[in-house]
This record gives C-alpha cells, structure tokens and sequence, in this order.
C-alpha cells in the first residue's frame, strides 16, 4: 500500500490521484447564460445529487491560475442565479468534448459544437435538446471551498423541473439502456453504462 501526504504533493499531481480514485464520476453539462445574455455550454465530472427533499444537485468549478481564474459557468451563475444540468449520452459525447474548448467568455458553445439549444420554462439558460434528460436549477448556495489555484467553487443548485425524454422513462424509473450516460475516469478516459450487476440491500 502506497501512503500519499498531500502536503508533499504538487496540486497538479493531487488533481491526477483524485480523478483516478474517484471513479466512474457522471458529467453534469451545464447550461448558463451571462448578463448579456450569451449561452455558454461545459461539462463537469465533479458532480453529483446531494438531497432529494427538495431535490437539490451539485457539481463543482476548478480555480486556474490568474488572469482569468474562474470559469465563465461560475461567473454566470453568480451573475443570474440559474443553470440547467444536462446529462450526457453516449451519442453527443464528441459534441460535449467540443464545449471544454477554452474560450472567451462572448463564445456561444451551442454554436461551438452544434448542439441545439431549447428553451427552458423556469429558468433563462436553454437546454440541450440532443440530451434525453435535463434539470432546471435555482442557485442554492455557492461554497468557496478553496480559490487557490486547483482548488473547488462548489455550486448547488435546487432542481425546478426535471425533463426525460418520453421514451426512456416508465413511471419515475429510467431505462439505463436507454439513457446510455457515460462517466468520466481518468485523464481522456470515459465509461459506458452497460456492464451493471445486482445486489439486494440486506434487510
Ligand atoms: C468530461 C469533462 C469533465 C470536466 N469536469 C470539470 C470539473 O468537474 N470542473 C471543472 O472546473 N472543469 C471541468 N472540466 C473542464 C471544463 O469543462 C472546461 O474548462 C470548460 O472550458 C469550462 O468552461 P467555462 O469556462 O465556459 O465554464 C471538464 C471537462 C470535461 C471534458
């Protein structure tokens, strides 16, 4: 067993361990628009739910190094207050690749990579219509876990609406099949979803 004091460790090299270890992670594509009104589009595998009552998700920004430390999806959030989550399948994977592109700001990734943007109904950022799932979100709370350099913004959002294609729903149970998410692991390494196993929770 190999024993790591992060201490000792470069952040770039923490940054490694952690995507290797925490694995395999959902991507949540996000969705914002910016006080002028420009959609931006990135996927974020530090991402997760973290309440169903009420239903509330997180996903988490990296801090660069200056001039511009902070993503455009945190500035807008701080700046409008919503964001939709889109989850990605299998089929738009290249396209969502297309939107971690480092660009300024006034870039549209809708038009980046193609996708189709789609009105929302509570909230002002659009949604990926080529994703068979979406949540609208409300901000929450933003945490300021770490603004150094490698360090986290967390961003939870309160889910206003869900929206799942008709086909891959029965009652409130999705069909993995026919969501095909894929997860992130790490470096350029990406998962299916189709290798699954059952256990029943002991009693
Ligand atoms: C699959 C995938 C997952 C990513 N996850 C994260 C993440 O969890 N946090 C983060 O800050 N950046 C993450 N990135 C990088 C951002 O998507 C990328 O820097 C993007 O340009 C940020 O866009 P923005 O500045 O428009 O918000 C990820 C990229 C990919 C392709």
């Amino acid at each position: 067993m190999r024993t790591l004091d992060p201490v000792q460790i470069a952040p770039s090299d923490i940054y490694k361990l952690m995507i290797g270890m925490i694995v395999p992670r959902p991507i949540a594509f996000v969705s914002t628009i910016d006080a002028a009104g420009v959609s931006n589009l990135a996927p974020f595998s530090y991402f997760t739910a973290c309440s169903s009552n009420p239903p509330v998700v997180c996903f988490c920004t990296a801090v660069r190094s200056d001039p511009r430390p902070y993503r455009d999806t945190l500035r807008n959030i701080e700046a409008t207050g919503e964001f939709v989550v889109n989850m990605v399948s299998e089929e738009f994977a290249e396209k969502m690749n297309l939107c971690a592109a480092e660009v300024p700001p006034e870039v549209d990734e809708f038009e980046i990579s193609g996708l189709t943007p789609l009105a929302s109904d509570l909230v002002k950022p659009p949604r990926v219509a080529e994703s068979k799932a979406q949540m609208e979100c409300r901000l929450h709370q933003i945490v300021r876990v770490s603004d150094k350099p490698g360090g986290g913004i967390l961003v939870l959002g309160e889910v206003l609406r869900f929206h799942v294609l008709d086909s891959i729903i029965d009652g409130y149970k999705i069909d993995p099949d026919r969501l095909n998410a894929i997860g992130r692991m790490g470096g350029p390494m990406y998962i299916r979803t189709h290798d699954r196993f059952e256990m029943q929770r002991p009693k």
